[in-house]
């Protein structure tokens, strides 16, 4: 979603923050802009609707060499994308940018009669608010922004200066995430650590309800009650080839083909393969509460909350006495649910960052329930929030459609319940072929990519001119056909949506004709017969049917197959997500569309 970027050092700021906004360009957004101040607190604002090379024209015009300024780009919320909603907003000789929402903003506004508002947002109902408080410079200009802060309600990150002083950058933030870059001679500010990869490794992280003033060579941070806080700087690991596309075409390519080295870095270090035993040390739940652990719930959103349902149909599978719920963050967090007090809680999240997957986390810990968190951004808020936590390691995701995280989150949470599982004493029998299975997985995720995406790519532009999917599984394919479903209504537009193939009859085989494609997800194992029956009637009534199987000698009447090996078992939907991945890309290059920012959707969604 939105992104913030800020500069104050030796070196032109426009050119920091041009590539710092680039950098996050791939949360989504649809305007941008600049600020930066002169010496003499001369203010250039550039403001575009659009993509940052709309702003990049308007730059070439007006070049500056000042040394501060700060930046933004914009997922549009309160009013339209466009150049007069984009950010900053202007009060007085104040200029600020914002991520989140203020919920009180329309309360707030009806005081500020001495500002002419020029936009529909809820930001520039900040800006004057903080401008009201600046009174002309009388105040200095981190005062008036803790007061204006104190009567707001709803969720912020946010860098301010002033013309008046052009040597410092105001920042405060509650819910939404801000990094202060350390430099040598200069200091720098963004929303996501990617913004400050290349230029410094020394990063300080803001907390909720702090409050930082940043000059070229100091920052300092107080809470909105002016109580002093001394500042952590932890080193940023990121390094500039992660978010690169190396050679790809797309982010979203090189993400998925990445998944063998970037589950090989979620499974390092944590299955002994000696003993054939699973070891985290991150949860940090003793032998004897892993033992008492009777229910677990696993929140998330979008692709998260796919991992959690389809790490939970295995966590049933194989682990004694466990019943698993998993739900999207967006429902729980209202639904005051009752969690049983032998109860544990996956928080699954790739960016740490999500909304509604942080408020669930707060929420559950108020009732006491350990929380353990399953992200990939390190340092995120999640992640410094829950109780314990695996990290996933898959590096960063730039994509917006979530692909290696994904993959990486189902294995973490099935490593966690193996630990349950073990620490229960479930027999090593019934754990094992799970854990061999996982060992393997790196390598026969490699060999599903390279064996399938040539094949992959000539189906997809046959069916590139459908605009309704229906994806099929049973089973532990049935959260993989919602993933796979998910993955192209996201990046394709194609209307796809997933059923359990028993549900068929109940509905959705209404929908079968020739303006609608079938992806059949097909897994040897017991339901298999069952999954053809229903398949046949789709085949029945004149289904374009896609299947994907591990059955070689698969013999169906379907108009497309694709085949990967049968080395792997239980994990094989896994697999077959592999092979969904690839087809909404290859139907998305097909349709010319936009594969890494798909309209409407923002990669980390910080607002509810
Ligand atoms: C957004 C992204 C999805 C992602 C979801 C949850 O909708 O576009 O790809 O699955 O948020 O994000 P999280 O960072 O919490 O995993």
């Amino acid at each position: 979603m939105c992104g913030i970027v800020g500069y104050v050092g030796k070196n032109a700021a426009q050119d920091f923050l041009i590539s710092g906004l680039k950098r996050l360009e791939y949360r989504g957004y649809d305007s941008a802009g600049i600020v930066t101040l002169s010496e003499n607190g001369d203010a250039t604002l550039l403001r575009a609707k659009g993509k940052i090379a709309n702003l990049e024209d308007k730059l070439s015009n007006n070049k500056r060499n000042d040394k501060i300024g700060i930046g933004h780009t914009r997922w549009a919320t309160h009013g339209e994308p466009s150049e007069a909603n984009a950010h900053p907003h202007q009060a007085g000789k104040i200029f600020l940018v914002h991520n989140g929402i203020i919920e009180n903003y329309k309360e707030l506004k009806e005081h500020l009669t001495e500002h002419e508002f020029k936009s529909q947002t809820d930001t520039e109902v900040l800006a004057a608010l903080v401008n009201s408080f600046y009174k002309d410079g009388k105040y200095p200009l981190v005062n008036a922004v803790v007061q204006a802060l104190k009567l707001t309600k709803g969720t912020y990150g946010i860098a301010v200066v002033t013309t008046d002083n052009p040597n410092e950058i105001v920042v405060a933030r509650s819910g939404s995430p801000l990094v202060i870059g350390v430099g040598h001679g200069e200091t720098m500010l963004a929303s996501d650590a990617a913004a400050l990869v290349g230029h410094t490794k020394q990063a300080i992280y803001l907390n909720d309800g702090e409050v930082a003033v940043i000059t070229r060579d100091n920052v300092v941070i107080k809470t909105l009650n002016a109580e002093p806080v001394s500042a952590k700087v932890e080193e940023i690991e990121t390094n500039l080839a992660a978010i690169q596309k190396g050679g790809y075409e797309h982010f979203l390519l090189k993400e998925i083909m990445e998944q063998p080295e970037s589950l090989a870095e979620t499974l390092r270090g944590r299955i002994n393969e000696k003993e054939g035993t699973v070891r985290l040390g991150g949860p940090g739940l003793s032998q004897e509460q892993l033992r008492k652990v009777k229910h677990l719930v696993i929140v998330g959103c979008g692709t998260a909350y796919h991992a959690g349902l389809m790490a939970g149909y295995y966590i049933e599978q194989f682990t004694p006495e466990i019943t698993v719920e998993s739900v999207i963050a967006s429902e729980y967090r209202y639904k005051n649910a009752y969690i049983p007090k032998d109860s544990v809680a996956l928080i699954v999240s790739q960016s740490g960052e999500t909304a509604d997957t942080l408020a669930c986390l707060r929420e559950i810990k108020k009732q006491g329930i350990p929380t353990i968190g399953i992200v990939n951004a390190i340092g995120s808020t999640i992640a410094r929030e829950v109780d314990g936590g695996t990290y996933v390691h898959v590096g960063p995701e730039i994509s917006v459609a979530s692909t290696k995280a994904f993959t990486s989150q189902v294995v973490a949470m099935v490593m966690f319940g193996l630990t349950i599982a073990q620490a229960k004493g479930a027999r090593s029998g019934i754990l094992k072929p799970y854990i061999d299975e996982l060992i393997k997985l790196p390598a026969a995720i490699r060999e599903t990519l390279d064996e399938a995406s040539e094949a992959v790519r000539k189906i997809a532009q046959k069916y590139a001119s459908l605009e309704h999917a229906i994806y099929l599984g049973r089973d532990t394919a049935y959260p993989a056909a919602m993933e796979g479903a998910l993955k192209l209504k996201e990046i394709s537009y194609v209307d796809a949506n997933a059923y359990a193939f028993g549900e068929l009859k109940h509905g959705p085989l209404a929908l079968v004709d020739e303006r609608f494609f079938e992806v059949a997800l097909l897994p040897k194992g017991e339901l298999f017969d069952k999954a053809i029956s229903n398949l046949q009637e789709v085949l029945a009534r004149g289904g374009q049917v896609i299947a994907i199987t591990n059955v070689r000698d698969f013999e169906m009447p379907v108009r497309d197959v694709i085949v990967i090996k049968d080395t792997i078992k239980h994990f094989a939907p896994l697999l077959m997500n592999l092979v969904m991945q690839l087809i909404a890309y290859y139907v998305t290059v097909a349709k010319g569309y936009d594969v890494d920012q798909p309209r409407n959707l923002a990669k980390s969604v910080t607002v509810e």
